[in-house]
Order: structure tokens, then C-alpha cells, then sequence
């Protein structure tokens, strides 16, 4: 147990001399426990979210609460797991009451009694987490810390109160947390709890994927999520969650010719593209952006090692991903895909920057393409320094044509200068295929830079295409 120590100033919103009071009308004792107090110790600023743990009913204490508020808020309560809950505009109020759990082999839910203080943070999943603040009038503000989770904090250490083994296998998801905490933190998870995440790795299984997919988010949002990912993949539970990456893994060699390892680069990718997006989404595209390399790898004695379709196979495999974990299946999943399946074509036309080529990329690409071009950026992990100055140059060199092709251009967003309508008025036709083909010849002309994107070059393109095609115009 660390030396008493008592954190009032961290108590300093009303709400908590609120519960203070309510506490005192119920004759019951209550605390602030888990994140809130963690993230202040921790200085991540002050959490919206405030757990309270009451020795009694966290229902009742919950209804003295709002009694108390102006406006008396209302109190959702969940009666299966005995827990009520508090919105207010700026915070949101779990309140529980101490209880004593234990889980059975093929359930997350568990068996629940009343229990003590100490006994409701034995059942929490880290020693940080478990740390508490006393809200009772006398005693307003202390800390109480039986499993040193201060140290802990101080020490950058994930850590179970009880054995390991009891506190993952009683719930799974906590393998998750302790490598997304690691993760976000940057702490190192203690080797005997690594140990038990690792034996412990197929309980996962009963999690849901809502639920495992909440936490990849947020090691995916993190500022190095290379972390998790290496941690996951060592514990083994990236074979249960994302086995698509773990197809990535390894070297192969054949008649002195090898391949770079995809896994670790796919997550130097990640790791590069979090220092310039904070969207999710375009992080998942990092993520995902070569998964279609595993089941396209070749060997031929001539090319050596080849990849052929490897983003029209992987932006296939975000959909069947997306949907096995429970994803959205919307237009962030669409994104994901087009970034997958464009991966490769800043990087095609950078070693030979022509206007026509960037002016397809900016068509192709639509309103995505900064996306493109800083996925494209980010997997630019050469350890050659001189290669890296030179992709590196030849990206800002697309950048540049791209900003010159669109200001003469204006490709992005593009609207056929010469409307379907306006086709068939000159050549008095009815709806017919010749239309289409007009249309998709003007725009061909365009991006190839035959005509500019201007009505009057395309009316003309028209007339002449028209001819072609044996259409009269309408005089
Ligand atoms: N908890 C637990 N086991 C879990 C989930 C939560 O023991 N599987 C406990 C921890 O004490 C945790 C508290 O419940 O601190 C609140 O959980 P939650 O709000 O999910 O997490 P926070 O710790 O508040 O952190 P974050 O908001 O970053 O998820």
C-alpha cells in the first residue's frame, strides 16, 4: 500500500460535492474510481467520463444525485448489471455498486454479489485502473491504492491486481485494454500478465467483434500504433482478429532473391502516416493497404518476386474484413477500398511525371486524393537515404504537376463540359449509346490533354466525333 496521499484538487467540479451530499443522505460510501483518476494522475487532462463505485445501491446513489441537480437529470438505469447512469451537458456519470465478481468459462457476463470497496477493485482489470479517491465528507479527496497502481503509473507499468491468469480469463477484452493501454500510454505490460494474454489469447473468442474493433481503434489512433500491433502479434491474438496482416509476415527466398517483409513494413506505414493524419480511416488504409500481397505472391526466375493485383485483390479483402469484424459497412469501407486499390499509382507515375497521367490519378482518385498522396508518402520506408530523397522528391514533383493540371484543368470533380442533353439536341437523337460513347471520348480526349476541359473545344470534339459516327446535325 503507498503512503496516504489525498488528491482533493483533483475533485474540484461541483458535481462530485453533489455526490458528496447524496452519499451523506444515503449513509453510504462512494469513490471516484478508474480512468478519471488514472488520466488526472497522468496529466491527460480531466476525463468527461467519471465511474463511481458506492458501497451499497449505485442506483439509489444515482437518483439522490439528479434529486439534488437543478433540473433533475435523468438516470438511466441498467438493472441486469445493478449500474445507473448520470448525463449531465459537460460529463457523463457511470455509478456502481462495490461488487464482488466471478465469471463462468463461456460468458462474459458474470456472477455478481454485493461486495466492499476492496473487493470491487480486486475485480478491475489494471492496477491503474483500480486506483480511488474517498468522496465521503471526512476523508474527501484521499487515495486509496492497495495494489501500488501509483508506482505503477510511475514506472509506465500494466499490471493485473490479482494473478494474471484469473483477471484476463474472468474477461477476455482485457488482453485488449492492456495492449491498447501500453499502447496509448506507452507502458510495457509486466511479463508474467504478457505471459497470460498469451495462453490466454483463444478466450477472445468470446468477445464481441464490436468490442474488439473499439479497441483496435483506438491503437490505431494512438501516436505509435506499431506498438500495439507488435504486441498483438506476439501474444498471437492478431491470428484471431486480423489474420489477413499476419499472412504478411516473413521473408521468403528464392535463388538469392528476397522479398521485404510486409507485416513489419505495413506497420512502419502506419506509424509514418500517424504523424500527418489524425483519420481513422485513412489509418485503416495504411493498415490495409497491402493485404492483397499475400495471396498474389509469385516467384518467376526472370522478374524475381511479384505482387500482380495485389490492390484489386486486397480492396476485395477490406470488404470481406469489414464485414467479419462488424464494421461499417458504408462509405468509410468504400474509402478504405479506393485507397487500398489506388495505392500503387502515385507511385507508378511518380518515376515518370507526365500531365496526362497526373490529370487520370486526380480524375481517379475524386475528393480523395490528398488521402492518396499521403498514404503514398507514408509507405516510403526505404532505409536508403538517397532513395528516400528521391521518391520523396518525386512526390512533391506530383504535387507540384497536380496543383498546374488542376488550375488549367480543373479535372477534380469533374463535370462533362458537354451534357448528354446538349448530344442529343445537336444531333436530334433520342437516349442511345452513341451518347455514351461521345461522352466517354470527350473525357478521354481530355485527360489525355488532346482538347482543354472547355465547352466550346469539347462541342467542337463532339461535332467530329458525331461524323464519326454517322450522326447528322440539326440544322
Ligand atoms: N474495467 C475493467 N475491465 C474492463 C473494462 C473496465 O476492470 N474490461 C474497469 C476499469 O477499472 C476501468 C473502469 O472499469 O478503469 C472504467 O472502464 P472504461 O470506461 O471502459 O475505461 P477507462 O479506464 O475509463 O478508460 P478509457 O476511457 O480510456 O477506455
Amino acid at each position: 500500500m503507498s503512503e496516504a496521499k489525498n488528491y482533493k484538487q483533483a475533485l474540484q467540479h461541483s458535481i462530485f460535492n453533489t455526490i458528496t451530499k447524496a452519499a451523506a443522505n444515503l449513509e453510504l460510501d462512494c469513490y471516484v474510481i478508474g480512468g478519471f483518476v488514472r488520466d488526472y494522475i497522468l496529466q491527460r487532462g480531466t476525463a468527461k467520463d467519471i465511474d463511481i463505485v458506492a458501497v451499497g445501491s449505485g442506483i439509489e446513489l444515482a437518483q439522490e444525485v439528479s434529486r439534488l441537480l437543478p433540473g433533475n437529470p435523468k438516470v438511466q438505469v441498467f438493472k441486469t448489471y445493478g449500474t445507473a447512469m448520470l448525463k449531465t451537458q459537460e460529463i457523463e456519470i457511470e455509478f456502481v455498486g462495490a461488487r464482488k465478481e466471478s465469471y463462468s468459462e463461456n460468458s462474459r457476463n458474470p456472477i455478481v454479489e454485493n461486495g466492499t470497496l476492496e473487493d470491487d477493485q480486486n475485480r478491475r482489470d489494471f492496477t491503474i485502473n483500480a486506483l480511488a479517491l474517498d468522496l465521503s465528507e471526512e476523508n474527501f479527496g484521499d487515495l486509496l491504492d492497495p495494489f501500488s497502481g501509483i508506482d505503477d503509473l510511475k514506472s509506465k507499468i500494466i499490471r493485473t491486481p490479482l494473478q494474471p491468469d484469473i483477471t484476463y480469463s474472468d474477461d477476455p477484452l482485457r488482453m485488449m485494454r492492456a495492449i491498447r493501454f501500453a499502447t496509448q500510454l506507452n507502458f510495457k505490460i509486466e511479463a508474467t500478465s504478457l505471459e497470460a494474454i498469451t495462453e490466454n489469447k483463444d478466450r477472445i473468442k468470446i468477445i464481441t467483434n464490436e468490442r474488439i474493433v473499439d479497441e483496435l481503434n483506438k491503437i490505431l489512433l494512438s501516436e505509435t500504433p506499431s506498438v500495439g500491433f507488435k504486441l498483438l502479434e506476439k501474444t498471437g491474438l492478431l491470428n484471431y482478429i486480423l489474420p489477413e496482416l499476419i499472412a504478411l509476415k516473413g521473408i521468403d527466398e528464392i535463388e538469392g532473391q528476397r522479398h521485404k517483409d510486409n507485416f513489419y513494413h505495413t506497420l512502419e506505414v502506419v506509424d509514418n502516416i500517424s504523424e500527418n493524419t489524425d483519420d481513422l480511416w485513412l489509418r485503416w488504409a495504411a493498415l490495409l493497404h497491402d493485404i492483397g500481397k499475400a495471396p498474389t505472391k509469385k516467384f518467376s526466375k526472370k522478374v524475381g518476386w511479384t505482387f500482380h493485383g495485389h490492390e484489386f485483390v486486397g480492396s476485395k479483402m477490406v470488404f470481406k474484413l469489414f464485414k467479419r469484424l462488424k464494421m461499417p459497412l458504408n462509405e468509410k469501407m468504400k474509402f478504405v477500398q479506393k485507397m487500398v486499390l489506388m495505392s500503387s499509382r502515385p507511385i507508378v507515375i511518380a518515376t515518370d511525371v507526365t500531365d496526362s497521367a497526373v490529370r487520370r490519378l486526380v480524375f481517379d482518385a475524386g475528393d480523395y486524393i490528398e488521402e492518396l498522396m499521403t498514404l503514398c508518402e507514408a509507405d516510403i520506408t526505404t532505409k536508403n537515404p538517397k532513395k528516400f530523397k528521391k521518391y520523396h522528391n518525386n512526390f512533391k514533383t506530383v504535387r507540384q504537376k497536380m496543383v498546374e493540371v488542376e488550375e488549367r484543368d480543373h479535372i477534380r470533380n469533374f463535370q462533362p463540359p458537354v451534357t448528354g442533353e446538349e448530344i442529343m439536341k445537336t444531333f436530334k437523337i433520342k437516349p442511345s449509346r452513341e451518347i455514351g460513347i461521345i461522352k466517354e471520348a470527350i473525357k478521354e480526349a481530355i485527360l489525355e490533354g488532346e482538347i482543354p476541359n472547355e465547352h466550346d473545344a469539347a462541342y467542337n470534339f463532339m461535332l467530329q466525333k458525331g461524323k464519326e459516327l454517322g450522326l447528322i446535325v440539326d440544322s
